[in-house]
């Protein structure tokens, strides 16, 4: 049994809902592994109520937040400092307490980068094409843009992708090559035919829409890497077409662990255990679907 004292750090995560999340679970077992004296806890915070539940962290001196839907961009506004990436990004997923003063980062970029150079893939002038233009879109097609030789931004509604393709073109200037465009068929054969790399970052084909697939199988081909961050379920349709045409996938939970394995490092400054934090997830995906 693990002894919690008064010493014991306090990380949170905040989000509504929250129910379903696998983050206390990762982010426990990495700290019980290395012997850290940090609790990681979930609370349910309501759109209404993010400015008073924020007001609480500080004063509790809750040392550490990661944050969820709905709640990724409005809690900037409660924040006393952000990093330059979660500027850029317009959003946070996590936050340190120093001291009194809040300061919040996104790591949903740097997790999908580290979870493809995990797999073996190295994204450096690849031709990346990008499913969705929402917040994990906009977080992963900023880090990508550094690397890839080719990104494209697909999205349901057209002009969402091209407001984010504008943004990376304004903070990267003529250094990136990068399109957007709607997601439809006809456009996704064209885009993947000479694409190494192909991103889901829409909700589609998440529970309990896990019949549904963001991509045709006839589309796919098996010299893709297909990555999807759904991860409920943990081989989305999408995965397990990609599986049978013998294409390499990278299943959301990747990006779940990398992502916070990013912030575990904000907040102790040690690097986190990443197959720890996968089979503690994986334990509890078995329990919970048994
Ligand atoms: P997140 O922060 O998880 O990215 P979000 O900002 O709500 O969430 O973005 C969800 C993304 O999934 C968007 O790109 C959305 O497309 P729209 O911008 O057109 O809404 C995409 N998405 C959700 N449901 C979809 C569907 N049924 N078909 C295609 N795209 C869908």
């Amino acid at each position: 049994m693990r002894v919690i004292s008064g010493k014991t750090r306090v990380c949170a995560l905040i989000g509504d809902p929250i129910e379903h999340t696998l983050s206390p679970i990762i982010q426990n077992a990495a700290f019980q592994y290395l012997g850290l004296d940090y609790v990681y806890v979930a609370f349910n915070v309501r759109a209404e109520h993010l400015g008073e539940a924020v007001l609480g962290i500080k004063r509790l001196g809750v040392y550490g937040l990661n944050v969820t839907m709905p709640h990724k961009i409005n809690i900037i506004k409660y924040l006393d400092e952000l990093n330059e990436e979660a500027m850029r990004v317009g959003s946070v997923n996590t936050v340190l307490n120093r001291d009194g003063r809040l300061i919040g980062y996104t790591t949903d970029g740097v997790g999908a980068l580290k979870a493809l150079k995990y797999a073996g893939i190295d994204p450096s002038s690849k031709k990346i094409v990008i499913l969705g233009a929402g917040g994990a879109s906009r977080s992963i097609s900023f880090k990508l843009a550094e690397y890839a030789g080719e990104l494209v931004i697909l999205n349901r509604t057209v002009g969402r992708a091209e407001e984010l393709a504008n943004n990376i073109r304004e903070i990267f200037g003529g250094s990136v090559n990068v399109r957007a465009g709607e997601l439809t068929d006809e456009r996704l054969r064209i885009e993947l035919e000479g694409a190494d790399i192909l991103i889901n970052a829409t909700s589609v084909g998440m529970r309990p829409n896990e019949n549904e697939t963001p991509v045709k199988r006839c589309l796919l081909h098996k010299d893709l890497v297909i990555f999807d961050i759904v991860y409920d379920p943990l081989e989305t349709r999408l995965l397990r077409e990609a599986r049978l045409i013998g294409a390499k996938t990278i299943d959301g939970l990747w990006m779940l662990i990398h992502q916070g394995a990013e912030s575990f490092k904000i907040w102790t400054g040690m690097e986190a255990p990443v197959e720890v934090m996968r089979e503690a997830a994986l334990k509890r995906i078995g329990e919970v679907e048994a």
